[in-house]
């Protein structure tokens, strides 16, 4: 069930953009691919969408190769955004769900819920191109929404919105989830989707280097991180754990790496019999620091936030 990306191969002269990328979106499972800026996201979705032929390789749904006809029912937000300049925000939904098989009247029913949904209502009649930058980005998402498709593959949906709007774009994508829509969206801020995406392909120079349910990949990592709000004064009793990292210490923020047959609370007691202590939490690691891991890349080459 779903959709199965099969071992894609996809080379621009050269160089070779997909070396290999198998993973599979199960329904109702948000789905992140995730990586750098040039990773080969885009790529795949045109690919997946059937704007780009692969060298080598199989996209699936439900079990048979996709076709045409299949892509024709999902919703895609590419990359490039593509709206009339000049056309009326709600007209211009209208159209696309026309363009759909969807009723003048249907059209405009679900154009109107789409823009109250997105924070657009008010809206309907404002040119397009006089729509600030992240709305104008809201009204593609509602203009691939509009023909309740089946299977959402949206690309960046979230780079250029205000914080308000990451969690209502997040809301609209858990609720399509919720009805056992297939949701795959493409990010290249890794942390910024960490809580959102629930499965993810993580691509890095055309290849997955991590795949899978974020809540095991974070929990197995064996990286947890002891962050602890102590006097700057004593650090002493840290010299009992060689084991331990310092992964920062600034003010009295101290930030340890706990290694796998170390006890946190344990830390945290020594700590406290050293000086006293104000906050302190166990964090995991987050998909960023999964990813500089697991693509074994030096801090400054790596495009993550
Ligand atoms: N039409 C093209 N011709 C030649 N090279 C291309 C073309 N499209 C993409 N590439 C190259 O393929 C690689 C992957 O690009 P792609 O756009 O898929 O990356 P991406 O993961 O979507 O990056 P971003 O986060 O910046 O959107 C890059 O090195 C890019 O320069
Ligand atoms: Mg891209």
């Amino acid at each position: 069930m779903g959709l199965e990306i099969g071992e894609i191969r996809h080379s621009f002269g050269d160089l070779m953009a997909l070396d290999g990328v198998t993973f599979d979106v199960v329904p109702g499972v948000i789905t992140g691919l995730l990586g750098p800026n040039g990773a080969g996201k885009t790529t795949l979705l045109r690919i997946m969408l059937g704007v780009l032929s692969p060298d080598s390789g199989s996209v699936r749904y439900d079990d048979r190769a996709v076709d045409d006809e299949d892509r024709r029912r999902w919703g895609y937000m590419p990359q490039e955004r593509g709206l009339y300049p000049g056309m009326p925000a709600g007209d211009q939904v209208v159209h696309f769900g026309r363009l759909h098989g969807l009723s003048r009247s249907d059209a405009t029913r679900r154009a109107k819920a789409l823009l109250e949904e997105l924070g657009l209502e008010g809206r309907w009649k404002d040119r397009t191109d006089k729509l600030s930058g992240g709305m104008q980005q809201r009204l593609q998402l509602a203009t691939s929404l509009v023909h309740d498709p089946e299977v959402i593959v949206l690309d960046e949906p979230f780079s250029g919105l205000d914080p308000v709007a990451v969690v209502s774009l997040s809301e609209t994508l858990r609720q399509r989830a919720r009805i056992g829509c297939t949701v795959l969206f493409s990010s290249h801020q890794l942390d910024l989707v960490q809580d959102l995406c629930e499965d993810i392909a993580m691509v890095d120079r055309g290849r997955t280097v991590l795949l899978g349910s974020v809540a095991r990949l974070r929990a197995s990592s064996g990286r947890r991180q002891l962050r602890l709000h102590v006097e700057p004064s004593n650090r002493d009793w840290l010299s009992a754990y060689p084991r331990v990292t310092v992964v920062s210490d600034q003010a009295d923020d101290l930030r340890l790496e706990v290694p796998d047959g170390i006890d946190p609370l344990d830390l945290l007691d020594a700590a406290r019999a050293g000086g006293r202590v104000d906050d302190f939490g166990l964090d995991l690691p987050t998909l960023s620091q999964l990813f500089l891991a697991a693509a074994d890349r030096p801090l400054d080459q790596t495009v993550v936030s």
